[in-house]
């Protein structure tokens, strides 16, 4: 373990979980054994989550916290009554709008980390708030003109006289991916669309969008969230018969990621030599930074990020929304900052969450040129083509996944 570069209290925290075992170590008792508030133990608690030095999990409903080098065999040793989180499984509907998983999913990250995921915000109701989004905000603008001056291009890479899957990951309302097939058809190729999401909603939306703009379309939807693995499994057998699959991954979309390298690894697993990825995201230089936090402040944005917290009790008024660019981190990041003590539930479980609180409601990191060509290539891609836009402020990368090497 990298436990000798630690300080002191997040030391004497490792020292404190070992010492009570993984059924016994939740936050109220470690404070008291350490004698600190829980208010100070806290951030250094989420730090060792972030970053690997201990996992969370649930006992009735109850986190419990264990060193993560232990982690693995935590079924073995700890009490009957312990389960890891990834054991509750299923997806049968336990509140509103998550299921069993995603509830579990929340409860921790918003427990922990102090993030509501963004991803729940596209479910049900909120497809319609990233229709509006997507529809006529400033980024969406962007990539639409990027797209049209540069898609030909990219088009001509695909070889010849093949069937392409446009296989669209975080779908939204399918728009962008509208203009992609529009120049397949104009090229002669025959295509399929297969967009992925997590929302059903978002799904459904692009699902008509795409058939009331290009009739007679196969579409093959698929709900899934691409953080929780590869999806091999759902694409490889759309190639049976000598079809490549065009992965999309528009919009943004991987700069809202906690784990970017992961969800690229993910969707490198899901692709065979002979298929592409396009990715879209928007870049910058320090001297644009004021610029791109304006693209966040606005109604509609609010409206889309805000929508989980207003599912589990938080109201706008409860809270001040604030969006600020993290320098450190180069993204632009959306927060609410708590007015006063609250009580969440979510499911069975519970968080407490103390005034002056800020919650991570979503990241939009950006990259400069090297860093995403850096974290691509990293992730096990190489680039078939590169575009960006006069400014340099957005860019489209076609990319395919490398074979292994030593
Ligand atoms: C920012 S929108 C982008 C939509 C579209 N690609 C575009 O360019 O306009 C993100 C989309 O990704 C989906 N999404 C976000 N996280 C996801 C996840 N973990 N798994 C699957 N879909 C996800 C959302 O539901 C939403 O449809």
């Amino acid at each position: 373990m990298r436990v000798a570069k630690l300080d002191g209290i997040k030391l004497r925290i490792l020292e404190m979980i070992k010492k009570l075992g993984a059924a016994d170590a939740y936050q109220s008792r470690i404070a008291k054994e350490l004698n600190v508030s829980r208010q100070l133990l806290t951030p250094h608690i989420k730090w060792l989550l972030k970053r690997g030095y201990i996992k969370m999990y649930l006992v009735f409903g109850q986190k419990r916290i264990a060193l993560a080098d232990i982690s693995e065999s935590l079924p073995l040793i700890a009490q009957p009554e312990i389960k890891p989180l990834h054991y509750i499984s299923g997806n049968s509907v336990a509140s509103g709008f998550l299921n069993r998983r995603q509830e579990a999913e929340l409860l921790t990250s918003l427990g922990t980390m102090g993030e509501i995921p963004l991803k729940f915000a596209y479910l049900a109701e909120g497809a319609t708030n990233w229709d509006r989004v997507g529809s006529k905000g400033d980024i969406s603008i962007i990539q639409r003109k990027l797209i049209i001056s540069r898609i030909t291009q990219f088009i001509n890479v695909l070889p010849k006289d093949s069937r392409i899957n446009v296989v669209d990951i975080g779908c939204g309302n399918g728009a962008p991916a509208i203009m992609i097939m529009e120049e397949l058809k104009r090229k002669g190729f025959g295509f399929a669309y297969v967009p992925l999401d997590v929302s059903r909603a978002m799904l459904d939306l692009a699902g008509e969008r795409v058939r009331s703009k290009i009739g007679g379309l196969k579409v093959n939807k698929i709900e899934f969230d691409f953080e929780h693995g590869n999806f091999s499994d759902r694409i490889y057998d759309l190639t049976g018969e000598g079809e490549i699959n065009l992965l999309l991954f528009l919009g943004n979309t991987l700069g809202n990621q906690s784990d970017r390298n992961r969800v690229l690894t993910n969707f490198k697993e899901s692709m065979s030599s002979k298929d592409f990825l396009i990715v879209a995201n928007e870049l910058t230089n320090v001297a644009r930074t004021a610029r791109i936090v304006a693209h966040y402040n606005n109604k509609d944005v609010s409206d889309l990020v805000y929508l989980t917290a207003a599912r589990i009790g938080i109201g706008r008024a409860d809270t001040v929304y604030d969006v600020s660019w993290n320098e450190r981190l180069y993204q632009v990041e959306m927060c609410m900052v708590l007015k006063k003590n609250m009580e969440i539930k979510i499911g069975s479980g519970r968080v407490s969450l103390e005034k002056g609180e800020r919650i991570l409601l979503a990241r939009s990191k950006k990259f400069t040129e090297w860093a995403f060509t850096k974290l691509l290539s990293k992730a096990g891609f190489r680039t078939v083509l590169f575009a960006s836009n006069e400014d340099d402020s957005y860019v489209l990368s076609m990319l395919q996944p490398t074979r292994y090497t030593n």
